[in-house]
């Protein structure tokens, strides 16, 4: 195909490519809504596309790798036709900065994780043939200020929505390029973070997934330095009782929270709040102590054990998911059959697992012990195979209960099968009906468990009554066979 003029009555298009974690989706989605506002219109591909965007993750060495062997491919796209631009945006611009620009020569503009509000001005600057770079930390609030949802990309997961309440963070892990890449934390008001989910329930969002880096230190410095009234935050349990009385939010979940930011107010919360859904993703990393110590993780095997019954007093059928790394500096046989046991003894019901990649600027990337390449591959199929059989049980258990799922679209089984989530965040896949689309939420028996989703039998309307996500059926649940079902949900 020759160089293609772009015809001038057309509003330019944009595509976004995405690697990372959910703050990385919602970014793209915020930046996606800065274009719409700025008279963009959304490509449905590379191929009618004028400006093309990597929002990158540099979580993992390979996760880094993709931008660049992507940064390959564009290049090539972007001789196809005349006048297209490529951004590159994400952790790994933030970290690279002028470096991209330099080294590939069909970049023309680089935003940071802060940045997000400068992408518009980015791109017509391109589009007239000027590359620049925006990658400045900043500790203001500024950058939550973003303007409503665009007509064009409210219907995009109808019924759901990710809401930041607090970016950055201040663990710094030894393994973890997440402080350099996000900089420090921040909270937004509370005021404002009801606001966008009050304007997102007239929208039609049932359900909306709180973000942040360590999520559950919300207001935490604030709070602590007897600030709180001052900036307008509050502890996050205080939150999230705020937004479980906001008038059709159904199901609140929240994602990363640190294991050592939970109190006793958040945990009864779990117990208490209808909307809240019944389950927590928390990442564990290792069940060693040796290890979780070299990690900086700050708490032992035996606190997250402690944490994780303290959660199933507050509501028995609470799904417990995680993340964890193999293979990380020092790491012994003897450690990781310790994650081995404290997985299977606390039941996970799923995990995302990772052999662990030194990233330079991190700690650990210092430390002696490197554990060779097919050990760690070797244990990850060990941990991976006893998730799976794990994961596999709890689906089992779940047969006969019912629940209520969430539409999200079709199944990725194909047929006319739709799939969607129930409030463990368990994928649920059920035959179409009448009134199921995408956003709908169903009442459901589920009749088969396999190992990676549930399937489900609508009900007819009328045969359950209180299915909501809180406390209606799951109340049944609880009396009943408290399930050890489970969900998950991805920070990288
Ligand atoms: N904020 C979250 C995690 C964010 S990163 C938390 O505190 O748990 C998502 C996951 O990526 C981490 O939980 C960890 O399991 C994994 N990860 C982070 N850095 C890694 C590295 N250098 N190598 C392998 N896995 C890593
Ligand atoms: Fe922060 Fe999580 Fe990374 Fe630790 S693993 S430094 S808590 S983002
Ligand atoms: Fe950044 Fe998320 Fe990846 S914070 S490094 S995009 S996991």
């Amino acid at each position: 195909m020759g160089p293609r003029e772009h015809p001038l009555s057309e509003p330019r298009r944009f595509w976004i490519r995405t690697f990372g974690c959910q703050m990385n989706v919602h970014d793209t989605e915020k930046v996606a809504n800065l274009l719409h506002h700025a008279g963009y219109g959304a490509a449905g591909g590379p191929a009618d596309a004028d400006l093309l965007v990597v929002n990158t993750c540099s979580i993992r060495a390979k996760a880094e790798h993709k931008l660049y062997s992507d940064l390959g491919l564009l290049r090539e796209w972007k001789a196809e036709a005349a006048g297209r631009v490529i951004g590159v945006g994400g952790c790994v611009a933030q970290q690279e900065g002028d470096a991209i620009l330099e080294r590939f020569d069909q970049v023309d503009f680089v935003f940071g994780t802060h940045n997000l509000r400068r992408v518009p001005a980015l791109a017509e600057a391109a589009l007239s043939g000027r590359r620049a770079v925006q990658t400045q930390a900043s500790r203001s609030l500024d950058r939550f200020d973003l303007p409503e949802r665009h007509p064009d990309c409210a219907g995009a997961t109808p019924g759901r929505a990710f809401l930041t309440v607090m970016e950055g963070c201040d663990m710094f892990c030894t393994f973890c390029i997440v402080p350099t890449t996000r900089g420090r934390e921040i909270s937004r008001p509370a005021a404002a973070i009801v606001e966008e989910a009050r304007q997102l329930a007239d929208h039609g969002v049932c359900e909306v997934t709180l973000l942040g880096q360590t999520v559950n230190a919300y207001g935490r410095h604030d709070v602590r330095r007897g600030r709180a009234a001052a900036t307008g935050t509050m502890p996050f349990a205080d939150l999230l009782a705020q937004l479980d009385a906001i008038p059709g939010i159904e199901r609140i979940r929240y994602t990363s929270p640190h294991p050592i930011f939970f109190d006793a107010e958040l945990i009864r919360a779990h117990g208490e709040l209808a909307s809240l859904c019944p389950h927590v993703h928390l990442p564990l990393q290792s069940g060693s102590d040796r290890i979780l110590e070299r990690m900086r993780r700050r708490h032992t095997c035996a606190e997250y054990r402690a944490l994780c019954a303290a959660l199933r007093d507050a509501r028995p059928d609470v799904a417990l998911t995680s993340d964890l790394i193999v293979g990380f500096p020092g790491e012994t046989e003897a450690d990781f059959q310790e994650t081995l046991e404290l997985v299977e003894e606390v039941a996970l019901v799923d995990s995302f697992s990772f052999k662990y990649s030194p990233r330079p600027g991190t700690r650990a990337v210092e430390f002696p012990g490197a554990v060779p390449a097919a050990e760690a591959q070797e244990r990850l199929e060990r941990l991976q195979a006893l998730q799976d059989r794990l994961r596999f049980a709890a689906h089992r258990i779940r047969v006969g209960q019912t629940t209520e799922v969430l539409v999200e679209g079709p199944s990725r089984r194909g047929g006319s099968q739709l799939r969607g989530r129930d409030p463990y965040h368990r994928v649920v896949n059920l035959e179409a009906g009448e009134g199921l689309t995408a956003g709908a939420r169903a009442p459901v028996r589920i009749v088969e468990a396999t190992p990676h989703s549930l399937i489900g039998e609508p009900l007819r309307a009328g045969t359950q009554d209180g299915l909501k996500t809180g406390h209606g059926p799951a109340d049944e649940m609880r009396r009943g066979e408290p399930s050890r079902a489970r969900s998950m949900e991805a920070t990288g």
